[in-house]
């Protein structure tokens, strides 16, 4: 298989490159000596790159008819459209996290949502490093949407600050830590009058996600065109 990695010299394009090996055919990136664009002869994509770089690399790719796997989070609205105006020609398969332990979290959290109720307040608490650039993560807002959808409803909100008055039932907050060198931890936490429940998942190494996004590549091969998301790849056949 010939792979093209879009942000090959970035954190998590390195740990592609080297998980990939030999079937990395392209290394696209802005530094000198990197690949400036996608070949024709690529058989898939993986971008974990820059929200920016997003539509460009996407719109290629649909023009080549090349599965793509989407890495990169903190897509704008306008972004995201032109992703799934490029699904409407290619598969590609996008998600916030490729890990797997995520992937059963967002099944355990809409689970523990449902199961909760709307007097165990929820609030989602995800650190990165301090090199990060968007916020809040990809994840915590995967996180988010899975709690929403087992209860059903919940505004979110984004961190908090002032004179902000009591909690209202139902809200869904969600607060963004950086620092040091922390690859991902998330946390949602269900909190009721008498006890409360945290689900947490750590990301130990970047190759959780690597590894993820180039099983999402083999499973995209030969796929109809259409937006799938890792649950797909994961629990379908
Ligand atoms: N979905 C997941 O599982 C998951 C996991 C980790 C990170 N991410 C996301 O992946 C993205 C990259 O994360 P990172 O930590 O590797 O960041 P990083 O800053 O280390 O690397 C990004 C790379 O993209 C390159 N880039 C920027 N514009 C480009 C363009 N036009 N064409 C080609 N390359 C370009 C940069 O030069 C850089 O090398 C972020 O959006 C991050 O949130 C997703």
């Amino acid at each position: 298989m010939k792979l093209a990695i879009v942000g090959a010299a970035g954190r998590m394009g390195r740990m592609l490159v080297k998980l990939g090996g030999g079937e990395v055919a392209y290394r696209v990136d802005l530094p000198e000596g990197y690949d400036k664009g996608i070949g024709g002869d690529a058989d898939g994509v993986i971008d974990f790159s820059h929200h920016t770089a997003v539509p460009g690399h996407v719109s290629t790719a649909a023009a080549l008819g090349i599965p793509y796997v989407l890495g990169t989070t903190g897509l704008t609205p306008e972004e995201q459209a032109r992703v799934d105006a490029a699904a409407q020609v290619i598969p590609i398969v996008q998600s916030g996290n490729y890990s797997l332990g995520v992937n059963l979290l967002l099944g355990l959290v809409e689970q523990a949502a449902k199961v909760l109720g709307p007097e165990y307040d929820i609030e989602v608490v995800e650190m990165h490093h301090r090199h990060k650039k968007d916020a809040p993560s990809g994840t915590a807002l995967m996180l988010a949407k899975a709690a929403q959808a087992g209860r059903g409803a919940g505004d979110f909100v984004f961190g908090r600050q002032g004179d902000i008055g009591e909690r209202p039932q139902g809200e869904i907050a969600i607060h963004a830590l950086r620092g040091g060198s922390v690859v991902g931890d998330h946390t949602v936490m269900f909190a009721g009058e008498v006890e409360r429940v945290e689900l947490t998942h750590k990301a130990q190494s970047r190759e959780a996600f690597a590894a993820g996004a180039l099983k999402a590549v083999k499973w995209a091969q030969g796929r109809r065109p259409g937006l799938y998301s890792m649950k797909d790849v994961l629990f379908s056949a």
